[in-house]
């Protein structure tokens, strides 16, 4: 019987194509988490300029395995990241010269290379959480690891990428020679979770990644937030969970599907007065609100209001001044509640979606977590009618992610449809 051993740190393993964003979102990613980043292709890189140095042809497969075998090759994780040392030189400066984009495939593709280059980089990451890019992460390196993500973009677009860092790299050449050698390829391992990379923005791919290792059952610490409560937010929260609690049975459903980092709409129907303490109950940090400018006009709720996120809108026409804040809180990273319906429901049954949270969408292309609310209409209803004590329950739904294609669609009122995607999605939640 075969045995694998399973260690006890956590590795992420992010494979693709060449520029397909690996090693962006493989950094990001493990800033996040609070991982080291290693990038497995610079020990590929710091061997080809090594051979390039010693004058080697990288065509000669005896001549460059010797050289390999004899280099004193050091792997260690400095500040969070991989860091390579051949024969005590720190080649970093070189590894993206064009020569070395020119023949790194060349000499990769060399079985013993890549014995040496593997084993290297498993006594590297001995005991660390680490998230590591590459081509073989998933199906060679680290087989046994349940985190497996291969981006992608399309040919086009990383065609673009790569051009617009300035260098002279033939990656169609590469890819080719990556996919077709008979050692290790670029493959997508099996139990990966592929991602098309091609509309999304660093931060939008990241959070998907996020999504999906919280769904594989890795603890992602939430200490990393943007932003931390102040004095009168944190007070706020912690009362509105009790009140909620105590008085309401109030319960969040799915909360392991709401997106705990970086920019995120949270898209609710509005039922009452009770949505907003609530809904911010669903997330670990502080998100902002926007409310009628008028409630800054009462003494009280003017001073405060501002210290618990709250932006002030004009409910006559299109307030520009609000929207833009909101757009510039999301760019920031932030969370955000938006209630697509404009207003509370009066008979408690959801309303339709206004283009607002479209634009909103479209301009930062910020994913969408719909969620929810039963209860709060019975509880507290619009025009009167006084306070209840029912249960009140937000069922949070599969966050969405849009694509530049989605959000650039010349379709006649793109805005409306947008909502209206969300509003479908909110309508489609049950209580279970
Ligand atoms: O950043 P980019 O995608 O352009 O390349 P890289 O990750 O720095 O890798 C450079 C080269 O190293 C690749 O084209 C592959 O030939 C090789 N490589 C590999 O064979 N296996 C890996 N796990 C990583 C890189
Ligand atoms: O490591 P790899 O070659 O796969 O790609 P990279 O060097 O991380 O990314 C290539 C370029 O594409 C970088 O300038 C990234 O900022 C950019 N990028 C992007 O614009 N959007 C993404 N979703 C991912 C990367």
């Amino acid at each position: 019987m075969h045995f694998i051993p399973q260690s006890s740190h956590r590795v992420v393993a992010i494979d693709g194509p060449a520029a397909s964003g690996k090693s962006s979102v493989a950094r990001k990613l493990a800033q996040r988490l609070g991982f080291a980043y290693v990038n497995s292709g610079a020990i590929y890189r710091a061997i080809t300029w090594y051979i390039l140095q010693k004058g080697i042809d990288t065509r000669d497969v005896r001549h460059v395995t010797q050289a390999t075998e004899s280099a004193h090759i050091a792997c260690s994780l400095q500040n969070n990241e991989s860091r390579i040392f051949i024969d005590d030189v720190d080649p970093t400066d070189y590894l993206r010269d064009d020569r070395v984009n020119d023949s790194v495939s060349q000499v990769s593709r060399l079985a013993r290379v890549r014995e040496i280059a593997v084993q290297k980089m498993r006594d590297c990451v001995r005991n660390h959480d680490v998230v590591v890019e590459g081509r073989d992460i998933g199906s060679i390196v680290f087989p046994e690891t349940p985190y497996k993500f291969y981006i992608d973009a399309s040919p086009d677009v990383r065609l673009r990428r790569r051009a617009a860092q300035g260098e002279r790299d033939e990656i169609k050449m590469r890819d080719h020679a990556d996919s077709s050698r008979p050692v290790s390829p670029l493959v997508i391992a099996q139990d990966a979770h592929v991602i098309d990379t091609s509309h999304l923005t660093l931060e939008g791919v990241v959070n998907q990644i996020i999504a999906r290792l919280k769904q594989n059952g890795l603890h992602v610490s939430t200490c990393f937030n943007v932003s931390t409560m102040n004095v009168y937010y944190w007070l706020g929260y912690h009362l509105s969970r009790l009140i909620g609690r105590l008085f309401f049975s109030f319960q969040v459903i799915h909360r392991e599907r709401m997106i705990q980092n970086g920019p995120v709409i949270l898209a609710m129907n509005h039922q009452s007065y009770l949505d907003p303490p609530l809904a911010g109950t669903t997330c670990d940090r502080p998100i902002y609100f926007l409310a009628r400018k008028t409630l800054m006009d009462i003494p009280l709720l003017g001073w405060l209001l501002p210290k618990l996120n709250v932006i002030p809108v004009n409910q006559e026409g299109i307030d520009r001044s609000a929207l833009k804040a909101l757009i510039r809180v999301l760019k920031s990273g932030n969370a955000a509640l938006v209630f697509p319906e404009g207003a509370r429901t009066l008979d408690g049954n959801l309303q339709p979606a206004q283009r607002g949270l479209g634009l909103v969408i479209a301009k930062t292309l910020a994913p969408v977590v719909p969620m929810r609310i039963f209860g709060a209409h019975e509880a507290l209803p619009r025009g009167g009618g006084g306070l209840h004590f029912v249960p009140i329950t937000i069922v949070i739904g599969e966050p969405i992610f849009f694509t530049t294609a989605d959000v650039k669609s010349t379709a006649k009122d793109i805005y409306q449809r947008l909502s209206q995607r969300v509003m479908d999605e909110i309508a489609a939640l049950r209580l279970e």
